[in-house]
């Protein structure tokens, strides 16, 4: 099982003084590290439809960027160029045996896992990102440098690719196996490969206020919530036609602000949103589909394992209930579920011992076992 090893701080001193402040390099933070994939099966990856990838390469001194899938790469020659593969956990169980390691952060936080492939000189060139990301050095060196957060003038170098103008270094390293650089949101960088090398990103997520409010508003679309006219009785004698005055605007503020007061509501919401997935899932559906029987049987000679990728969430506001929230959709199971349905949003891999209320329960078997049939969770062979 692979582990985050920390040695020049704790894990504490890191979320007080560097998540979300500033970058930092983890020497060997991911001990005796060997690549979770192969070149090969990347490129294999690379081939699929389904399967986000980019290519990126300097063409007479011109940033190109590229995206997949990829027959070939014999256009590209020995050097310079970078495959990038977008949600490599959601289709290589090894690949996702790095998320483990950085569960001190919740899930909902957590985006993917993008793998990086480069040829010597290869690289993104220097960006910033919009999200905390944990680079972990796989196979070969690279050469990373990382500037202050500040103002950066970004321009686009290709269509495809937003870079920065340079940068002084605050951080200027090269990167060995099991080495990691974690940077914030905000801070340029810029890694470029000394041999060939393959990093794994492990990437967060921060969400505006501006995209949480838009799915906020398809979400009382969709189950039509919210509907509840503006009203105004005993409305005092209005004197300027044209003024929302102070009374109308506190009342247009509370109409909006009684839907963020609804616990209930907002909490449905932000489960569903949330356990979303942006990439898609290798969801593979079982061929011969399973009873309930035969899926609380199985559960007790094998273990039941979460498909890479799959967000499940459950928050305080509705959990006595036995509610949880899998890829987008709620489920209520009833209260006497509650360690079940925890069980099933905290632990990668399933015992009957941990979801021993859910199935005394049977609405909770009936959808575990549909989860089951669709490939949401698989049984360990
Ligand atoms: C890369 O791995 O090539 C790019 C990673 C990053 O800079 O975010
Ligand atoms: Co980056």
């Amino acid at each position: 099982m692979l582990q985050l090893h920390l040695t020049d701080f704790s894990l504490e001193h890191f979320m007080q003084h560097y998540w979300q402040q500033r970058p930092v390099v983890i020497r060997q933070g991911l001990r005796h590290f060997k690549d979770l994939i192969s070149p090969e099966d990347l490129a294999g990856l690379a081939l699929e439809e389904e399967v986000d990838s980019r290519l990126v390469y300097k063409k007479r001194g011109k940033w190109q960027a590229e995206n997949g899938p990829f027959t070939s790469y014999d256009h590209l020659g020995r050097k310079g160029w970078s495959l990038i593969v977008q949600a490599v956990n959601h289709w290589s169980p090894e690949v996702a045996a790095l998320v483990p390691p950085f569960a001190f952060i919740p899930k909902w936080r957590f985006d993917d896992v993008m793998v990086s492939y480069s040829t010597p000189g290869g690289g993104v060139g220097p960006h910033i990102d919009l999200y905390d990301v944990f680079i972990c050095q796989g196979s070969g060196r690279r050469q990373w440098r990382v500037g202050d957060k500040g103002e950066h003038r970004q321009f686009a170098a290709h269509a495809a690719l937003l870079h920065v103008d340079p940068f002084e270094p605050i951080i200027d390293t090269e990167l060995l196996p099991g080495d990691i650089l974690y940077i914030p949101p905000g801070f340029p960088h810029d890694g470029v490969s000394l041999e060939t090398s393959l990093s794994y990103s492990v990437g967060f997520r921060g969400k505006s206020a501006c995209a949480m409010l838009s799915g906020l508003a398809d979400h009382v679309i969709d189950k039509d919530l919210g509907t509840t006219l503006f009203s105004d009785p005993r409305r005092p004698i209005h004197t300027h036609q044209g003024h929302i005055n102070a009374q109308d605007f506190q009342m247009i503020r509370a109409q909006l602000q009684s839907l963020l007061d609804d616990d209930t509501l907002v909490a449905d919401f932000a489960g569903s949103f949330l356990s979303k997935t942006k990439c898609q899932l290798d969801l593979q559906p079982l061929e011969e589909p399973m009873t309930d029987a035969n899926v609380v049987a199985l559960l007790e000679r094998q273990r039941l394992v979460r498909t890479g990728g799959l967000r499940c969430f459950y928050l305080d506001q509705t959990v006595n209930k036995g509610v949880c929230f899998v890829d987008g959709e709620r489920h209520a199971f009833g209260a006497a579920t509650k360690t079940a349905v925890k069980a099933l949003c905290d632990h990668d891999t399933l015992t009957p011992k941990l979801l021993r209320s859910g199935l005394k329960a049977p609405a909770f078997v009936a959808a575990l076992t549909q989860w089951v049939n669709a490939g949401y969770w698989y049984f360990e062979v």
